[in-house]
């Protein structure tokens, strides 16, 4: 067995608008770089490659805390050592610690032999999103793990989906604005009328029949979300402009990633993606806020070994 690897771990997007905390999609970039090593002590060691500031304690670090629940499950001598070459930036809204968590889980499991089951990987990742967040949600960690999109029908118990879909271009524009998700969560109002939940209902079947079905004009109809953005948009410069303006564009539809701010919109052509990145871009030069976009394709494999 090898006694380190390097594991590539994937942004993603949460909620995909309408599906808040059940639906995912895993991106293809941008990604972290993970270097994971096997230990022959029971510790774990997380550094920073780039520098960058991390929690030294692994219990409140993104990545350590599944690891430390993954260890309880495994009665060896065993620790790991972990380098992150972060590239997702935290408060980004594109999984930024789900990356960690997951791509942690991936190559430790795969350091001792492939002996947990990606259910059990999920299960331990989403201890680390309780680190990041206060509270352990799947729609980011799930789709890094199984790769393409996915639903989370439940946590308590875990009843995750992965579903197929057509081929699908993504822009994702990312402001340079930190949204913390704890507060993107605390501003949420805590009950929803009855006839909101019912278009919600109807706009998470409709996508999923949507991808299931191949159908782009329903995945479109279906991009729909009167709960969330709402409210989380006020957060986020240049919302409704981007959103607009892509749509006549000719993207199938869009909007918050995750908790924020980054912003996507799915499409059924690459032409239009690039023209939904102009779009974005005109819109935050305006505004004076940097930016980055990418324009990308759903990765079908989650975290891989490199
Ligand atoms: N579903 C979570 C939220 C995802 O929207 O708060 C956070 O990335």
């Amino acid at each position: 067995m090898p006694k380190k690897i390097r594991v590539h771990c994937p942004a993603t997007i949460a909620n995909l608008v309408c599906g808040f905390d059940v639906l995912g999609l895993c991106l293809e970039a941008p990604y972290d770089i993970m270097e994971v090593s096997l230990l022959d002590e029971p510790v774990i060691r997380i550094s920073s490659a780039d520098g960058y500031p991390l929690p030294s304690d692994p219990a409140q670090n993104t990545a350590g805390a599944p690891l430390i629940e993954m260890m309880k499950e495994i009665e060896e001598n065993i620790g790991f050592e972990v380098v992150i070459h972060k590239h997702i930036k935290p408060g980004s809204g594109l999984g930024s610690s789900a990356a960690s968590a997951a791509g942690a889980v991936v190559a430790a499991n795969k350091l001792l032999g492939e002996r947990f089951s990606n259910e059990d990987l999920l299960r331990f990742a989403m201890f680390g999103e309780k680190v990041a967040s206060g509270v352990k949600h799947a729609d980011n960690v799930a789709p890094c793990i199984y790769g393409g999109i996915t639903l989370i029908r439940s946590i308590h118990p875990l009843d995750v989906v992965a579903l197929s879909a057509p081929e699908l271009y993504v822009t994702v524009v990312h402001p340079q604005i930190e949204v913390k998700t704890s507060d993107a969560r605390q501003i949420l109002r805590k009950e929803v009328l009855l006839k909101d939940a019912i278009k919600q209902w109807g706009n998470i079947a409709g996508l999923v029949a949507g991808f299931l079905k191949n159908d782009y004009a329903l995945i479109g109809r279906s991009l729909e979300d009167v709960i969330i953005e709402p409210v989380r948009s006020i957060l986020i410069p240049g919302f409704d402009e981007v959103k607009s303006l892509c749509k006549e564009a000719g993207a199938l539809g869009g909007g918050i990633s995750g908790s924020g701010p980054s912003l996507f919109m799915l499409n059924q052509e690459e032409s239009i993606a690039h023209k939904n990145e102009e779009i974005m871009q005109e819109v935050f030069k305006k505004l004076g806020i940097e930016y980055k976009t990418y324009v990308t394709k759903v990765n079908k494999n989650g975290v891989v070994e490199v």
